[in-house]
């Protein structure tokens, strides 16, 4: 799986969807406000930003979660550092991330920011200032095992389960929990019934609740235990 790039088509409005898991990155009607509702609201944020806040995430992508995160960091005027760690076995050429970050204007140059410094092999880049993003390319089943931090925030954003059942799987969700901070949470779009089983088992006190659109439900949870 290592040294593999993302090989996308092209929806209306530039959405990349997949042809390795065929399936779009964000959704066809909203990404932005979709990413807003399911991984922000979902994790309590921006209420809960503060100096040192770490966010993991499964599955960089179009980089539009980070993007997401980045514009609400900002617009808190929140001081100090914001680390933001993501999982990806499929990185964006440059040239497919610029594609599909142009449908959303609002980001101006926080999209440019992140397109400067993108290199498709990962690594640890310096955004902004105070504001580091770390990319570890591989399978997460294998790298997030790997990690040696925690996180205070997750973003379950693996594709649906139905299509990529490897980035839900029981182990992994224990994976996640235990790079978790006592009291941290994750936030996904998907109510899948294994994948909140899953998680509880892992140790989170997991709650379905509203999800964003035409979907009834979403998921998210605090670590307990
Ligand atoms: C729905 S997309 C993520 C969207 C992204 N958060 C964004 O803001 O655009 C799912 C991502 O999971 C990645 N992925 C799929 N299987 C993976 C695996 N086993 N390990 C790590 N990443 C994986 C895909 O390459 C894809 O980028």
């Amino acid at each position: 799986m290592q040294d593999q790039t993302a090989d996308v088509v092209w929806r209306p409005g530039n959405v990349p969807v997949s042809t390795q898991f065929d399936d779009p990155y964000f959704s066809l009607e909203n990404g932005l406000a979709e990413t807003r509702h399911v991984f922000l609201q979902g994790n309590d944020l921006p209420g809960r930003f503060r100096d040192g806040f770490h966010i993991a995430e499964l599955g960089f992508g179009t980089g539009l979660s980070f993007l997401t995160t980045l514009q609400a960091w900002q617009a808190r005027n929140c001081a100090g550092t914001l680390s933001f760690t993501s999982f990806e076995a499929y990185p964006m050429a440059r040239a497919d991330m610029a594609k599909a970050l142009s449908a959303f204007d609002s980001f101006g140059p926080l999209a440019s920011a992140l397109l400067t410094k993108w290199q498709a092999e990962g690594g640890q880049f310096e955004i902004m200032p105070g504001v580091i993003l770390n990319v570890v390319v591989g399978d997460a089943q294998e790298t997030l095992a790997a990690w040696t931090e925690k996180a205070d925030a997750w973003y379950l954003d693996g594709f649906s389960p139905a299509k990529n059942p490897a980035l839900w799987t029981e182990s992994l969700m224990r994976d996640v929990a235990k790079h978790t901070v006592l009291g941290g949470t994750f936030a996904t779009y998907t109510a899948a019934g294994f994948v909140r089983r899953s998680l509880a088992q892992a140790g989170f006190h997991v709650e379905r609740v509203v999800g964003f659109g035409r979907k009834r439900h979403m998921t998210r949870g605090t670590l307990s235990a």
